[in-house]
């Protein structure tokens, strides 16, 4: 089991270039397969969620080539087979494949996906969507099976904004009779990134990136060629560390509005940046003041960036609040911020009182989710001695290439 050993305070000079963006990428493979000819994605992180959608993707006879950060894919010819459950377990994006292929072939069956658990995550937006297409979806246990005799386009109010049922409408009807409607639809980046990708096959999608999204199906997508965006919450993970760290820290290759709700924050609470086109310079001081926070869907403030930005807040003059509003069980990193020295405390699991400031010191600590291994990665970063987490495979799903890119910058960490 690998583990990530830090020796904390030490200062950040130089560039962190930032990666594909994870919650796209792992959207535009499972989106590949609706395509008729090859598809090319550059960009594309090298995490281990997308070593999961290769497997799977290999799975269903997909050919794929990865080169560097090129993935190509030609699924002209791919076998419709139920993905085992311990594939679509590995993540929460393996049911995008599910859209995919009912898309295709008006036929899938397939697992409750995974990923962290950090909530209910419940998937009845996107079934909901099926069936008002016309599938029948069945349930046994937590296996699907979904049926078409065709796909029509209709009008779909989604409940909340969800990324996931907006992603999943979107591949499910981009092949169906006549237009689709979603409204209420999530707004991420993330979401007009594979919006585009569809379109540059042939489909034809308007306003993604717009809370209505109107899809006409199309009989065949062609080939393409297609670049993931920068990846937002690596950016912004990279921005509250050269915040905390940063003599003269860049991060690049980032699309600043992308994170100005994460910017705005840190301006507020006395953060100096210089904000370029695409990059970010940021450098630390012992002066910030509390700010409150509270998680919305895009263009709000990021529940992805909710955890990462708990260290941070410790090294704030006052009482800062977070309240998370996405998800119900995105506190778990809090336990071991405290045992490091932090002064939190969290109610009903919903809004956490951060007193600052507070020095923090290393410790053996456990990633317990994505976002949360972020947090207690930052927290190692800025304590005094030496802190370990264990648990880092969560950490290696999201974050590219981590301990380099930091360690290149003047941190003493190592994934040992
Ligand atoms: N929800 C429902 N029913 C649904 C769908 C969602 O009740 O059918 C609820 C969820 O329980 C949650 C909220 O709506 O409380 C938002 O869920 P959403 O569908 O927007 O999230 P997601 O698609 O499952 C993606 C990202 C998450 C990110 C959220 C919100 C991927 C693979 N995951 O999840 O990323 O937190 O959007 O922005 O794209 C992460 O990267 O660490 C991560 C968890």
């Amino acid at each position: 089991m690998s583990k990530i050993r830090i020796e904390g305070n030490h200062k950040l000079n130089g560039e962190i270039y930032v990666s594909g963006a994870k919650n796209s990428a792992v959207a535009l493979i499972p989106a590949a397969i609706l395509c008729d000819e090859v598809v090319k994605i550059s960009n594309v992180p090298n995490i281990s969620d997308i070593d999961s959608l290769e497997e799977i993707l290999t799975y269903l006879n997909a050919k794929i080539v990865r080169d560097k950060d090129t993935v190509t894919i030609d699924s002209s010819v791919i076998e419709n087979k139920e993905i085992p459950e311990e594939l679509s377990q590995k993540l929460r994006a393996s049911y995008y494949f599910m859209a995919s292929l009912l898309g295709k072939y008006k036929h899938v069956e397939m697992y409750f996906p995974g990923g962290c658990t950090i909530g209910e995550r419940p998937i009845d937006q996107t079934l909901k969507a099926y069936r008002a297409l016309g599938a029948t979806v069945t349930m046994e246990d937590n296996r699907y099976i979904v049926d078409a005799k065709e796909l029509i386009g209709t009008k779909i109010y989604l409940d909340m904004p969800s990324v996931g049922a907006t992603i999943n409408t979107m591949l499910a009807s981009v092949k169906a009779k006549g237009k689709t409607i979603i409204e209420n639809a999530a707004k991420e980046p993330e979401i007009v990134n594979v919006a585009t990708f569809l379109n540059t096959m042939g489909a034809k999608i308007k306003g993604a990136g717009t809370n209505i999204i109107t899809i006409t199906g199309v009989d065949y997508l062609h080939k393409s060629f297609h670049e993931v965006i920068p990846d937002r919450i690596e950016a912004g993970t990279y921005v509250i560390i050269g915040s905390l760290l940063g003599e003269k820290l860049t991060i690049k290759n980032l699309i600043p509005s992308h994170i100005e709700a994460l910017t705005s924050k840190l301006i507020e609470a006395g953060v100096n940046m210089e904000i370029g086109d695409d990059y970010i310079t940021v450098s630390s001081s012992d002066n910030y003041k509390a700010v409150n926070i509270k998680t919305l869907p895009y263009p709000g403030f990021p529940t992805d960036l909710q955890q990462p930005i708990i260290p941070f807040l410790t090294k704030c003059h006052g009482t800062s609040t977070v309240e998370e509003t996405i998800y119900e069980n995105r506190f778990q990193n809090i336990y071991d911020t405290n045992r490091m020295g932090a002064n939190i405390i969290v109610k009903n699991n919903k809004i956490a009182k951060i007193k600052g400031v507070t020095p923090l010191q290393g410790k053996n600590v456990t990633a317990t989710d994505l976002r949360g291994g972020a947090s207690m990665l930052i927290c190692g970063l800025i304590a005094n001695g030496i802190t370990t987490i264990d648990n880092v495979k969560y950490i290696l799903r999201g974050y590219d290439d981590i301990c380099n890119k930091l360690s290149k910058v003047g941190a003493k960490i190592e994934l040992i």
